[in-house]
């Protein structure tokens, strides 16, 4: 387990994963495992959640949040019960992080967790994971049969455990399942509607109203090499921010799923570990965090894969789902595929969820078929504009920034559509991101 390699053992090409097999207790125990959780074990909640926040770990669900904050604010709240969620819905179009973690290493997953809720003092630990990932659930199942049927020697583990109730929860397998708020009204038994923050947020008033702690499956799963190797450790890799998994997918040659330090360039994930572009064709743009932030262009191939150097590059690091679009993508198509998956993966709780990204989506197939005029182009914009910042949670205004940030850097394609219809052959046009197809 140590080595540069925080969380897995190899690149593995997209089209391997289905070959992925978790590896079994005893190898993860001879290779270090559970070592974390003992260290952990030695040590008081607040000396663990030190540890961490020396690490500097940020979240790697999306928004880069610091992990020991987070971890802080559930554990200085006093409550008679409180919670973990480890947060494995991942629904996102072209992440699959998650699901390589939970496929390779489960057991990995399982001890951060665990570590978690000795640092916030939880009862409960949910593992609420993509209920379409059927193998996955079975693999983390038997990690947690394996694990529990192997009880620790040291006394404090065991009763840590007598009082800890270890649950996995399927997820619906739909995107707006993941939002942290919407996880917990599925493990309360209701439908995956984000609620409202505030007064909401889980740190205060999660699962039952207790206080919860949300965290990534890749988040959690970076937490025992930390308490087994030290913070130092951690601080020693890349940029000094540990590693993150990056999920390569689109017009590339080699999709797969790449562990790099973060700091490392955009360009060594696209033209060294996926191999460049398909068909000897030029890069044209890409998202290199998902498709809820803003695309970025060729000529930002140099910019760092890390939260800050994106940010100032006008994009985000996400989930670390790098998109990968060539010459031959109609940015117009594009925009229509992401806004048409917004639309129908919206909860439909806010009228401007529901309302604006249909009008947006009917208006952008509008420009695609050459049946658009300007004032189309222009409202557009306009929609782009009201959705940003509103609705219960992000799903909204990240559909804006990205239908926003195509027609920035495209303008000029969206009034070819308007002059003279589509200049693209798009029998022959790759799909902007192709795990679109399966939503
Ligand atoms: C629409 C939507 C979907 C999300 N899906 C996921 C998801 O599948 N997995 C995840 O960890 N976070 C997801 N998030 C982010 C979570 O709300 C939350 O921020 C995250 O689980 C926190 O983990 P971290 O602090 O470890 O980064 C989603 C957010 C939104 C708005
Ligand atoms: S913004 Fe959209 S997805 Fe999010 S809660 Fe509102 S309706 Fe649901």
């Amino acid at each position: 387990m140590s080595g540069s390699r925080l969380l897995t053992s190899e690149d593995v090409a997209l089209c391997d994963l289905p070959n992925v097999h978790p590896i079994s207790y005893t190898r993860y125990l001879e290779a270090g495992g559970y070592q974390g959780l003992l260290r952990a074990a030695e040590r008081s909640a607040e000396a663990v959640r030190d540890t961490v926040k020396q690490s500097g770990l940020l979240g790697r669900g999306g928004a880069g949040f610091p992990t020991w904050k987070k971890w802080e604010h559930v554990a200085v709240r006093h409550s008679t019960e409180k919670y973990v969620v480890c947060n494995a819905a991942e629904d996102e179009p072209g992440t699959f992080k998650d699901r390589y973690l939970l496929r390779h290493n489960p057991h990995q997953i399982l001890e951060g967790a665990l570590i978690a809720a000795h640092a916030v003092t939880a009862q409960t630990v949910y593992l609420y994971i993509n209920g379409r990932y059927t193998e996955e659930i079975i693999w983390m199942q038997q990690a947690i049969t394996a694990f529990l049927g192997n009880a620790f020697p040291r006394k404090f583990l065991s009763d840590f455990l007598t009082h800890l109730d270890i649950r996995v929860v399927k997820s619906p397998g739909t995107y707006v399942a993941g939002e942290e708020t919407a996880a917990l009204e599925v493990i309360e038994g209701r439908v995956a509607a984000p609620r409202q923050k505030p007064p909401y947020y889980p740190a205060a008033s999660g699962l039952y109203q207790c206080p919860t702690l949300v965290n990534n499956a890749e988040t959690l799963a970076h937490i025992p090499s930390i308490l087994r190797e030290g913070p130092e450790y951690f601080r020693n890799i890349g940029n000094g921010q540990g590693t993150m998994l990056f999920t390569l997918t689109g017009q590339v040659c080699r999709p797969g799923i790449y562990e790099r330090p973060l700091g490392t360039p955009i360009s060594e994930l696209i033209l060294t570990c996926g191999q460049g572009i398909k068909n000897q064709k030029n890069l044209k743009a890409f998202f290199p965090g998902g498709p809820s932030n803003a695309i970025l262009l060729a000529e930002h191939l140099n910019v760092l894969l890390d939260f800050q150097a994106l940010r100032k590059a006008g994009a985000s690091l996400g989930t670390g789902a790098i998109i990968v679009m060539s010459e031959e993508t109609c940015m117009v198509q594009a925009a229509l595929e992401y806004s048409r998956f917004f639309a129908k993966e919206s909860c439909g709780q806010c009228p401007p969820c529901v309302l604006g990204l249909l009008h947006l989506a009917d208006t952008i197939e509008k420009i695609e078929n050459g049946e658009g005029e300007a004032a189309d182009l222009k409202r557009v914009s306009q929609i782009t504009e009201m959705i940003k910042g509103r609705g219960l949670c992000y799903l909204l205004t990240g559909a804006a920034v990205a239908v926003e940030s195509i027609l920035a850097h495209f303008r000029d394609e969206f009034e070819a559509h308007i002059d003279a219809g589509c200049p693209f052959n798009l029998s022959a046009s790759p799909l902007a991101c192709p795990a679109l197809q399966s939503h």
